[in-house]
């Protein structure tokens, strides 16, 4: 069997979110999220459940501690919870919520474990949503105020920040579609939701290398190759579209100081501006927006497919539409592309030119459980998890400045609209006695880990 080695010093680790794992919603001075606020609407969540108690990692932090150190992880990414630290979203810190998070990163240290902080991984305060949320450019500040509250308590220990984690979904899911708390469908809400999320990591950047100076700090996008579904003229044109709307709608304002401008044509074209145009964009907003940054943290898990098709509603003009093409699929319906992640890779490196970048999620859903012994054989991850790692190896002797990995994750949690009813955790949970059970592909990922390689096809 031939194995394919990393390059020396890679980082591996897992990642997490709060409102995914941590439960504990009603303690120590937290206050509401736009999560639990969602989460009360039964309808909104497949099985009707909520992050009330998921993992209850709020507790089980330290058995969560020994357990990564037991799977030899290096480094582990997690978010902290903007309503715990400040309940009403701005003004009065709660200190137990930044103590919680101050002794998780100490206890990180201590087993030798390197912490990845994200800040916002969707669970805005309730408060703030009431006054407008991301629609309002007042959240972009309240978030640097929030930015620095953390930053100035946990900056000494803490040298790689995230600010946002995918973007994408906080300002779409949530406020174009409808997916995702706080549950809004309005393409102009989303698309100013979209840059006042972008204006706030912009802004935040600089408050964070103030207060950590010798931290590096970034962003993770979600991003998906957009492949025409045949070759005509009409399908490559959905996939611009959609690869506008979902990567190039991040990206160049990241990198190149501006919105795409194909797809700001054709959302003035399509009404979905706010009053017809880009007005809500401030002078100077962009320069903020292009700060420069570290790294690029990308999530990727699938690839979309796209063919054109008409809808009325928009004047006949065409839009985007999803196919499902005829492959492997895991259990919450993605299909398993593992080029896909060569692709993007090479495509940020080729067209953004990032220093560095981390792979900072990337994983699956399968939902086998314990065998009588106590076993969780859950043979198809292994094997996502090893082709996609090949794939971004591949990358690596490309040229792509890739230094790290984060397999999302490290635990079975609540994902989210789809609730309990997915698992994409390298450990089990049992919900009723909250019971972690390391499946097969947690064994095989800390022998990745000694070995700083990954076999090939066994
Ligand atoms: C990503 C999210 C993460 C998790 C995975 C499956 O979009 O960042 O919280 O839900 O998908």
């Amino acid at each position: 069997m031939s194995s394919v080695t990393f390059p020396a010093g890679f980082v591996w680790g897992t990642a997490t979110s709060a409102y995914q794992i941590e439960g504990a919603v009603n303690e120590d001075g937290r206050g509401e999220s736009i999560w639990d606020r969602y989460a009360k609407t039964a309808s909104n969540i497949k099985d009707g459940s909520s992050g009330d108690v998921a993992c209850d990692h709020y507790h089980r932090w330290r058995e969560d501690i020994a357990l990564m150190k037991a799977l030899k992880l290096a480094a582990y990414r997690f978010s902290i919870a903007w309503p715990r630290v400040l309940p009403e979203g701005r003004r009065s810190v709660n200190e137990r919520g930044l103590d919680f998070y101050s002794r998780l990163v100490d206890g990180l240290l201590g087993a030798g474990i390197t912490p990845y902080v994200t800040l916002y991984h969707w669970d805005l305060p309730q408060s703030l949503q009431d006054g407008g949320g991301w629609r309002d450019r007042s959240t972009a500040e309240a978030f640097v105020e929030y930015v620095d509250v953390v930053s100035r308590r946990l900056g000494d220990r803490v040298n790689h920040w995230i600010t946002h984690n995918e973007p994408w979904c906080s300002g779409f899911l949530g406020h174009q579609k409808g997916e995702h708390a706080p549950g809004v469908r309005d393409w102009p809400t989303a698309v100013m939701s979209s840059h006042h999320l972008l204006l706030s990591h912009g802004w935040a950047v600089p408050t964070i290398r103030r207060n950590s100076p010798s931290a590096e700090v970034g962003i993770t996008l979600n991003l998906s190759p957009s492949i025409p579904a045949s070759s005509s003229p009409e399908d490559a044109d959905a996939a611009r579209r959609y690869d506008g709307y979902m990567n190039r709608w991040f990206l160049e304002p990241l990198y190149h100081a501006h919105y795409p401008p194909d797809i700001v044509a054709d959302y003035a074209a399509e009404g979905r501006l706010p009053s017809g145009e880009m007005a809500f964009v401030r002078s100077g907003d962009l320069r903020h927006v292009a700060v420069p940054t570290d790294f690029i943290g990308i999530n990727y898990y699938n690839r979309t497919v796209v063919r054109s098709d008409r809808v009325p509603e928009v004047k006949n003009r065409p839009r985007s539409v999803l196919v499902a093409p005829q492959s492997e699929r895991t259990a919450i319906g993605w299909e398993v592309y593992p080029h896909g992640m060569f692709e993007v890779l090479m495509r940020v490196h080729l067209d953004y030119r990032p220093p560095k970048v981390y792979v900072t999620e990337n994983g699956a859903s399968f939902l086998d459980g314990p065998d009588p012994a106590k076993r969780v054989i859950d043979r198809r991850r292994v094997q996502f998890l090893r082709e996609h790692l090949l794939a971004a190896r591949r990358a690596i002797d490309e040229g792509v400045p890739l230094e790290g990995y984060f397999a999302w994750s490290l635990m079975d949690n609540f994902e989210w609209d789809h609730g309990y009813t997915q698992r994409f955790g390298l450990t089990w949970i049992d919900y009723a006695t909250q019971e972690r059970i390391p499946k097969e592909s947690a064994f095989w990922y800390r022998k990745v880990i000694e070995q700083n390689a990954v076999n090939g096809r066994e």
